[in-house]
Order: structure tokens, then sequence, then C-alpha cells
């Protein structure tokens, strides 16, 4: 994997045969059944279910902490990494739970494209909407993926209308049902008008069989199922729902594709649509607005910080996007904020729950670089020439907490506990001099993040904390003359955020905002970037 470290490849071509993407969905939509037939079906892994499966369902699945094991939801981010027909795929895995949201953002920070999964059923649901504002925000690409097609659900155009309607995205679909909700006869490719029928196995909807038949044939056999299809596909041509390559680039319209990820059904056509349409990594902008072409030397960017990921070694993970240049394991690097020397000697690959390690890595590909306390998401690292990245934005904090150690002898890993999950952004940490060192605030997107909190404290850093909720529900950025207007003020307080010293106004609710916005016209408070 990676390549050979003694033959150097051309860093552009590499790049140009990479696609690096994140699923995005919500919870049941069936983004694990998906993302096992995608690898399966480029023969990544021998069986479904041995990177991804869910708790006992098949097999091997990641329980790093006790808590995601009691959830069964996943909390970590890995990379699922797979070829197919030449080129190489990495598929960064979002946790999938609504709480865990803040994680999921800060991996869309490190994908060129995303799929959007829908459950034919339900069509947008609440997290996917949260996660494509996301994609929207960065001008991510987004490909969807119809899913669940083998069962009852949603007629088609409908499902096409709450795309265009609710998020003004334009849908082009690429391939089309035949047959009604729960009778599902197969899919007509729209490019070349062929049909492949979908058959059941007997006793299972493990797995579909596919039979291409020609369009002729398809017309005799499948009588009134194929005359709609027809029908729906020329209203399509007719109102112009065709891919927009330009359109999709920016972000507004969608291929959309339909399938059934459990009978892996429809998910070639989605991974041959991954591989042609998705964008290949590109150049990426720098703090000054420049940007850093593919073919500079190494730089990347730290998407994820991941502590307690192997329990014998209880080390850390920071997860490098690499963004230029040709990485090479042993390479001296330079941390762009400390301009601390790096050593790189063990990067690894991250795959699945397993890692091994990397000898060399290109545009696209995500490194993990172990004993990485000194790192925080958003980092820059370079080898020689020097950049640094823009921060990832972090997410509105909607829940606020004060930490306070049970133990006043674990002082001292109390302060170390918080700061890491600080730099790892599982809380934001905001203090003021009025709250003092000893009881800071933990603000989080989503209030399971202050679960992990509390058990990280516990069990890693051996400084058991008391959290008392605050009665804050919004937050914005402020600066120190405003600051001063805000003080004292009822149902508001100003913090500052700890790692990166930037004031933070946060308001009882929305209405406490809205009066002061009213009588302070001249205050500064700029909204952070909203969780949904
Ligand atoms: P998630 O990661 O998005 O949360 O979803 P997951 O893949 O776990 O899928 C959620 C449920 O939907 C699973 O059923 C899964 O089998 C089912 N599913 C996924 N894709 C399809 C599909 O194309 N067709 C049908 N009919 N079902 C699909 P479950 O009952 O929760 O689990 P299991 O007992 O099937 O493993």
């Amino acid at each position: 994997m990676g390549g050979d470290a003694s033959a150097p490849r051309d860093v552009a071509e590499e790049a140009a045969r990479r696609r690096t993407f994140a699923v995005i969905s919500h919870p049941d939509a069936g983004k694990s059944t998906l993302t096992e037939a995608l690898a399966l079906h480029a023969a990544a892994i021998d069986e479904a279910g041995a990177v991804h499966g869910k708790a006992g369902r098949r097999g091997v699945r990641s329980d790093w902490m006790d808590m995601e094991r009691a959830r069964g939801i996943s909390i970590t981010s890995s990379v699922l990494r797979f070829e197919h027909g030449g080129m190489l795929l990495n598929l960064l895995d979002t946790p999938g739970h609504a709480d865990f949201s803040e994680d999921t953002y800060r991996v869309l920070a490190a994908v060129d494209g995303a799929i959007m999964l829908l459950d034919s059923a339900k069509g947008l649901e609440a997290q996917t909407l949260k996660l494509f504002d996301v994609c929207r925000h960065r001008g991510v690409p987004v490909i969807t993926f119809v899913n669940k097609w083998d069962r009852p659900g949603r007629e088609p155009l409908e499902l096409l209308d709450e795309i265009e309607q609710r998020i003004g995205l334009r849908p082009a679909p690429l391939n089309w049902p035949v047959g009604v909700a729960g009778d599902f006869r197969g899919l007509i490719d729209r490019a070349s008008g062929s049909f492949t029928r979908f058959h059941r196995t007997p006793g299972g909807a493990r797995r579909a069989v596919a039979e291409h038949v020609p369009a002729e044939r398809a017309a005799r056999e499948e009588g009134g199922a194929w005359e709609t299809a027809v029908e729906e596909l020329a209203l399509l041509d007719e109102i112009g729902a065709v891919l927009d390559a330009e359109a999709f680039a920016a972000g507004t319209c969608s291929p959309v594709l339909f399938g059934a990820a459990l009978p892996n059904f429809g998910v070639g056509a989605l991974l041959e649509t991954v591989c042609r349409l998705a964008p290949a990594p590109s150049a990426r902008e720098d703090e000054t607005g420049g940007e850093r072409p593919l073919s500079a030397p190494f730089a990347g960017q730290v998407f994820k910080v991941q502590a307690g990921m192997d329990r014998a070694h209880r080390d850390s993970l920071a997860f490098v996007r690499v963004c230029s240049g040709r990485f090479e394991r042993g390479m001296p690097l330079t941390h762009a904020q400390t301009g601390r020397p790096l050593v790189t000697k063990y990067a690894q690959t991250v795959f699945g729950r397993d890692r091994s390690t990397l000898d060399a890595a290109y545009p696209g590909d995500v490194i993990g670089l172990p004993n990485a306390s000194g790192l925080t998401v958003g980092d820059t690292l370079y080898a020689k020439a020097p950049v640094v990245f823009p921060p990832i934005p972090s997410f509105a904090p909607e829940h606020f907490m004060v930490a306070r150690t049970t133990d006043n002898s674990r002082a001292k890993q109390f302060r170390r506990g918080i700061e890491q999950l600080d730099k790892e952004g599982v809380v934001q940490v905001l203090r003021s001099d009025l709250r003092g060192d000893q009881a800071p605030v933990l603000a989080a997107v989503g209030p399971l993040q202050f679960d992990v909190v509390a058990a990280r404290m516990a069990d890693e850093f051996t400084a058991p904390v008391e959290l008392t909720r605050l009665d804050y529900s919004t937050a914005r950025v402020t600066d120190k003359e405003s600051a001063e207007v805000l003080n004292g003020r009822r149902g508001v307080e100003v913090l500052t955020r700890t790692l990166d010293g930037s004031l933070i106004a946060v308001f009882v609710d929305r209405w406490r905002l809205r009066a002061i916005e009213r009588e302070h016209p001249g205050v500064t408070l700029t909204p952070m970037l909203a969780a949904g």
C-alpha cells in the first residue's frame, strides 16, 4: 500500500487517480452497508463486514472504547482504502450518530467529494441536511445515492423534487428504477439505455443477481413498469434534468443513482460514478489566500486527533490529509504552528481498525501519525517549503458544562486531560478569570460529547470529573470592546477559547442574543459555523 519508496512516482499523476470522499447520511440509511458493498465491489476485503460491521452483526467492528460498545455506535473515524480500475479510493468514515457531528464535520474538511446517501422511504433526514450544509459551505461536490430500492419506498420523481425544493440541489439521475416501490424490477442506465434486472436470491436479502437485458427484450418482458419508467425518463429529458459538470463541481447539481446496498445492487454503478465524476485532489488554498500546488513539497493538514485507539499503547493518532507533494515515512516535517520538527518514522496508514506502516503517500491520502499529543485539529505539517492552511472551522456549540475534578490530588492530571481533549476537538474549552482555572467551561455541539469527556477523564487521565450544566444554548465570536458591553449583562457571559484565544460570547437563548443585538447594534457578534 502507498507505493514503493525507492521509486518515486509523479505526484500529479498519483493525485489524479485518487478519489478521497465520505458518505453523508442519517443513521440507519445504510452507510455501513454501503461502505461494505463498495469495498466488496472493489474487492478490497474478502467478506462484507470485515471492516465496518456493526455490533455482532458481521464480524469485526471497531470497539476501542467501552462506551462505543455500550451504545453500538461508531465514534472513531477511520479510512477505508481500495483500488478500482486503476483508481485509488480513500473512503473516510464519518461517525453516524447525530451527537458526534463535530467530528463528522471535520472529516468533511479532508475530502474532495461526498456521497449523499438517502433511504428511499425517508428522503432527506435531519442529519443528512446538516451534513449537506457543511458540504455546501465547503464547496464539496455531492453524488446522491438513493438506497433500499429493493423495498417499499417513495416515488423516484417525488424524491428528486424533494432534493431540489428543500436544498436547492439540481438532481441529475444517471439511472432510473423500473417497477413500483416494493416491486423493484431493475435499473435503466440513462446514458446507454441498457437495463439491469434485479433478481432476488431465494431465502435472503443479502445478495441479488444482476442480469443485463437488452432494452427491447426488457420492454417486452417488463410491460407497464417499463412504460412508466420510459415516460418518466422522457419527462426528465424534457425538464433538462441532466448532469452539468460545472454545476456539479460548484456544488449546485448532483448526479443521482438508485440502488440497494444490502443486496449489492447498483453499487457498481455508484463506484464507477465516483471514479469518473468525483473530483481528484487539487491545489489547496493556504492562509494567505494563495494556493499550494499539488507538486509543491509535502504539506498536509491534521483533521482529526484520536486518542486511546490502541488500548495496549494508550497512544494518540493524528490523521493527516496529504495536500501536496509526496510523503515518505521517516521524512522530517515541520509543525507549522510551533515551528517544531516532527518525526515520522512510525507513520501509518489507517485501514479500518488495523494500522500498517506506510512508506509513501500522495495528495488525497490520509496518513496516521502516532504519539501526536502535540498536534491539534487544523494544524499544518510541511516539508521544506513552509505553508499554513486555514484552520478548520469549528461549529457553534449549543451545550455547555463546567468541569471540576472530584479529587483535588489529581489536579495535574485534570489539567492535562482537559488540555488533550481540547486539542483533539472533543469539546471546546472556554475560560474566564471569574471562573478560574479549576473550573473550565466545556462547549460541544452535541451533549453526548460530555459522556466521552467523563469516560476519558476517568479512564485515560485518571482524573474523574464532575460536570455541571450551564444554561447557555448559543454562542457568538466577539471582540474585546464588545466584551466590555456584554459583560455583566443578564443571560450572557464572555469566555476565552483556550485553543486560539478568541473571545466567545454565550447566551441563554436566541431571544437574549437578539435583544442585545437590537440594543447595541455596534457590538461584534459573529456567528460561528452553524451545526444545523
Ligand atoms: P447506518 O450505517 O447508516 O446506520 O446503516 P446500516 O448500514 O447499519 O443499515 C441500517 C439498516 O438498513 C440495516 O438493517 C441494514 O441491513 C439495512 N439496509 C441497508 N441497506 C439496505 C438495502 O439496500 N436494502 C434493505 N432492504 N435494507 C438495507 P438492520 O435490520 O438494522 O440490520 P441487519 O440486521 O440487517 O444487519
